[in-house]
């Protein structure tokens, strides 16, 4: 297999600076693409595709806002097709669990006929510590429309670790992969983790839905992405997706990362301290 130059779209995000890191260690060259790289790349802007991806064998693939949107799999069939006509040979896309919308987008990728490798991940680790969680942490209290549903968060170094093994060994290509951590948690039990973790007093309130929605529309969230969060906290934190699955163990040969040492390493990192 001979790999070239390996894009990362999203190559600043929770993963793709991650995927970046471990290859740049391994030796391989990498083009992270997003809005603010140059060559740019916009997923709302077709015309910066070819470019981000000319001359690169393989793709690791983030897409904005998130695959549930109702434009992603017409344009993750766009954005494969272009990148056939750019020479890449593979496309290793990182999916959702349960989601509707991900399976088309999925299914778009596959009817290409590009080698593809599909990660669907949990609910990452790091929404809590480089994500949309952290400022209410930091402030004492996270309010969540999500009630004691358990969900078994993954670890965003786990993902950048089978991603990196996806992209280089053949063995992977055209494979699904169900990447979860190593135990399912509600959002409650993960805050109370991350309060013993960091010595700190953390409240968990469960929101109705609703009033989560207009709160956010209040703070001035565009139409798209309040619809998606509801969504997303609507439909797929139901359950569907508490079971542990062993994806990462299949691609990696070891277990997934614990919350609780994700939990203790961010703290002891001061991710959660009280900010001035
Ligand atoms: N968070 C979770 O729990 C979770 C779970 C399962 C799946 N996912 C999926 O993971 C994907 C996100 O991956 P991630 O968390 O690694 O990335 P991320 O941290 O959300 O962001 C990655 C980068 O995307 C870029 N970006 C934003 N809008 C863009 C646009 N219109 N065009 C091109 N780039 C854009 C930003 O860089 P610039 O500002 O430079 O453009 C950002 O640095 C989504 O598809 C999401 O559905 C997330």
């Amino acid at each position: 297999m001979q790999i070239s130059t390996i894009a990362i779209i999203g190559g600043l995000g929770k993963t793709g600076g991650r995927v970046a890191k471990h290859l740049k260690d391994r030796g391989i060259n990498v083009r992270a693409a997003s809005r603010s790289t140059t060559p740019s790349f916009d997923w709302q802007d077709r015309g910066t595709w070819h470019a981000a991806l000319k001359g690169s064998s393989a793709a690791y693939v983030t897409f904005q806002p998130d695959l549930a949107v109702a434009w992603a799999a017409e344009a993750i069939s766009a954005f494969a097709n272009t990148a056939v006509e750019a020479g890449v040979g593979h496309i290793v896309l990182l999916s959702g669990r349960g989601e509707d919308g991900a399976v088309l987008s999925e299914n778009e990728l596959k009817a290409v006929g590009v080698d593809y490798t599909v990660l669907r991940a949990s609910w990452f680790n790091q929404n809590f510590s480089e994500g949309a969680f952290v400022d209410g942490l930091r402030q004492g209290k996270l309010a969540l429309p999500v009630g004691d549903v358990p969900e078994p968060f993954v670890d965003a170094d786990d993902l950048a670790d089978v991603a990196v093994e996806a992209l280089t060994n053949p063995r992977h290509r055209n494979q699904t992969y169900e990447l979860t951590g190593p135990r399912s948690l509600s959002f409650r039990d993960a805050v109370s983790e991350i309060a013993a973790a960091s010595g700190r007093a953390i409240e968990y309130e469960t929101v109705p839905v609703d009033a989560f929605i207009t709160e956010l529309t209040a703070a001035g969230l565009p139409r798209e992405t309040t619809d998606l969060l509801h969504e997303l906290f609507s439909q797929v934190l139901d359950g569907r997706n508490s079971s542990v699955m062993d994806g990462v163990r299949q691609v990696l040969g070891r277990p997934p990362r614990d919350f609780s040492d994700y939990a203790h390493e961010a703290a002891a990192a001061g991710i959660w301290s009280i900010q001035p």
